[in-house]
């Protein structure tokens, strides 16, 4: 992190959202502290028992959040990334040595497969900022999928009701010592939502952006339905309870064939 005059902080990506590389850049270093109250087990317990022998690969696999304690279950998991920040972080911790990356661009997959279960969690297909980058994806994991094989997608269900006049304004933290707040922006015509997750402390200003263009279940579907790929299962989550039009979530299984 860098600082300009007046206490203005910056993550060391100089790049833009376009970038694959460019959340990981500024996130990297926060990422575990920021998620680490979300249980991973619920999801651990889903994915390892669709898994069967393997093998099976992650998009965004980051920090290892899902991936570590997946392969101690002894599924023999693999991933992709574009950020080396974030891989550095799944490298440092015990086991992570052993997970196979590849340094890519998820949309593309770039790795070989077949795979029994490809699996995208925590919102993270809608990194990819346009439709056709998200039907990229489906169209590549339907290409490295074996016979029976599945992909899994955890996001978010749009809800626009949280933007006023196409923003948002949210405090996040506040103690002592910092603020924490989120300013948001919506795009309803390109479904865009950009975010600055600003900290003011003693040391200054830092920001954390992110960008995410978000899609609507049906829309999803119709990307697979292009892909050859289709709708198995839909839960509101992990624990496979029923999706209905009040559910903040998905939880989506498609499956080749
Ligand atoms: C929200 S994090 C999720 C990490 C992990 N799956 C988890 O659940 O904790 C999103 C991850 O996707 C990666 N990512 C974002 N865009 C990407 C892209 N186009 N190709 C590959 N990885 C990407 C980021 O580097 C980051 O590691």
């Amino acid at each position: 992190m860098w600082r300009l005059p007046g206490g203005v902080c910056f993550g060391d990506g100089m790049t833009g959202f376009d970038d694959p590389a460019f959340y990981g850049a500024r996130w990297a270093s926060v990422y575990d502290d920021r998620h680490g109250g979300l249980d991973p087990e619920p999801a651990v317990d889903f994915l390892a028992g669709l898994a069967g022998g393997g093998p099976v690969l992650e998009l965004g696999i980051g920090t290892g959040r899902i991936a570590l304690p997946l392969a101690r279950r002894g599924v023999a998991v693999e991933g992709v990334d574009a950020s080396e920040a974030m891989v550095g972080r799944l490298r440092a911790k015990p086991g992570g040595e052993s997970v196979p990356v590849t340094i890519a661009d998820m949309a593309g997959v770039g790795v070989g497969g077949p795979f029994r279960l490809v699996y995208l969690v925590a919102n993270t297909l809608f990194g990819l900022l346009s439709q056709a980058r998200q039907a990229a994806c489906f169209q590549n994991v339907a290409r490295v999928l074996g016979p029976d094989g599945m992909f899994v997608i955890e996001c978010f269900v749009p809800d626009l009701t949280r933007f006023d006049r196409g923003q948002r304004v949210q405090a996040l933290a506040v103690t002592e010592d910092s603020a924490t707040f989120e300013l948001s922006r919506h795009d309803a015509v390109q479904q865009r939502v950009t975010t600055q997750v600003v900290t003011l402390d003693v040391d200054g200003v830092h920001l954390r952006p992110v960008a995410i263009r978000y899609s609507w279940p049906g829309e999803l579907d119709v990307m697979a339905r292009q892909a050859g790929l289709r709708l198995a299962d839909r839960y509101a989550g992990w624990d496979r309870r029923p999706f209905d039009s009040a559910s903040g979530q998905h939880i989506s299984v498609y499956r080749a064939g």
